[in-house]
């Protein structure tokens, strides 16, 4: 995951519990009409606004004096970033709105009146950093953007942050159509496909004659998944539907060479407690997963039988350990015989995340 250069890092993630920067202009986006539009994420705008050396400086001096006044109030409040953290992001920020990123050194030089080229007016990034610290409003909504595995995925307010555990579910894939020309070449879906990003990933690693279908319940999420797929020019092999889960896939029954999703799995009473960049201000409809956590995972599971096709491959995230092994054991013994080489799998933080499996080729 890369680091630096526009936005975003690991670090820049506030996890649930605890490139390709190919530039579009939106107008060229061939979005529905009755769609939404979505925001072009920061680093993509053109450099519009101008401001003196000076002026940057102040309001850089004003920027980082706020996130120092944070010290390490929100981890001891809700694990939430501390000033080390934000000062980073402050400087991500800068990267993002600056034409020229070698301005950041030259900030409290004495070249006073030297002419800084900006892609949001000055008055605006003190909006956004007063969003950023007095709001807590999650920095890839303020910079409109999240680096997620190679890519650079556009994000807005409605829409899930992609997370960094999740990008595991496209090597999960990837060791499978390794393997099979079948699924390499199959029909695939991601169901809740937020920013796109599964979809996308799985995308890059199929053949030429492989196909995602991305679904989604939020037309938000739909139209900003859709731009997505088109910034990474795979119009034509990803195709982005509005509705609950399985319903808009009626014509693809029995078809599919897998299904990938990380539902909402946070149990309801939860999320009151969550990070506040989180539960404040990322969608509930991407985050409750009902009582339990479970309401989704359970009806995905059942879905998956009828859905794929003999051999199709299935990925779930989920919350941990607990989920992991409830939706094992729940397939079992709501389908028994239809499932094979069910399985735990870990993520890079070596907690239990994933449950993976085939539809035995028999039961069909
Ligand atoms: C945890 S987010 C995952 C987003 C994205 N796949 C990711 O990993 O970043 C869950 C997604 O499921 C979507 N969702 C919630 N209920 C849904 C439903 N009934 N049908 C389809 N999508 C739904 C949400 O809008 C959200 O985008």
């Amino acid at each position: 995951m890369k680091l630096s250069s526009s936005a975003c890092s690991i670090a820049r993630i506030p996890s649930l519990f605890a490139s390709l920067c190919r530039p579009i202009c939106s107008t060229s986006l061939s979005l529905s009409p009755s769609s939404l539009k979505p925001t072009t994420p920061l680093f993509l705008r053109p450099p519009t606004f101008s401001t003196s050396l000076s002026e940057l400086n102040k309001w850089h001096h004003w920027a980082k004096n706020l996130a120092s006044s944070v010290g390490s109030s929100f981890v001891h409040l809700d694990n939430g970033p501390d000033s080390t953290l934000l000062c980073r992001e402050l400087r991500w920020l800068l990267e993002d709105s600056l034409e020229d990123h070698s301005l950041i050194s030259q900030l409290g030089s004495q070249n006073y009146h030297m002419d800084v080229r900006l892609r949001a007016s000055l008055d605006e990034l003190y909006v956004l950093w007063r969003q950023r610290i007095e709001e807590r409003r999650p920095f890839q909504y303020i910079v409109g953007c999240e680096h997620w595995r190679d890519l650079v995925l556009s994000v807005q307010e409605g829409v899930l942050i992609p997370r960094p555990e999740t990008e595991l579910i496209v090597d999960l894939v990837k060791d499978v159509v390794l393997d099979s020309r079948e699924l390499k070449e199959g029909l695939w879906a991601d169901l809740g496909t937020g920013s796109g990003a599964i979809a996308i990933g799985i995308g890059r690693i199929l053949w030429s004659q492989g196909r995602v279908i991305a679904t989604d319940l939020s037309p938000v999420a739909v139209a900003v998944a859709t731009y997505n797929v088109l910034r990474y020019d795979l119009k034509d092999m990803i195709e982005v539907r509005k509705g609950s889960w399985f319903e808009p896939l009626k014509d693809v029954e029995g078809k599919l060479a897998g299904v990938v999703s990380n539902p909402p799995y946070i149990p309801s009473d939860d999320i009151s407690r969550l990070q506040a960049e989180v539960g404040q201000h990322e969608p509930r409809l991407a985050l409750d997963g009902g009582v339990s956590g479970m309401d989704d995972l359970l009806h995905l599971s059942n879905g998956a039988v009828s859905m794929l096709k003999p051999g199709g491959f299935f990925v779930f995230e989920t919350n941990g350990e607990k989920q992991c092994q409830f939706l094992v054991d729940y397939m079992e013994n709501n389908n028994p015989g239809k499932f094979c080489n069910v399985n735990i799998v870990s993520d890079f933080a070596g907690i239990q995340r994933f449950v993976t499996g085939f539809i035995n080729d028999k039961c069909h």
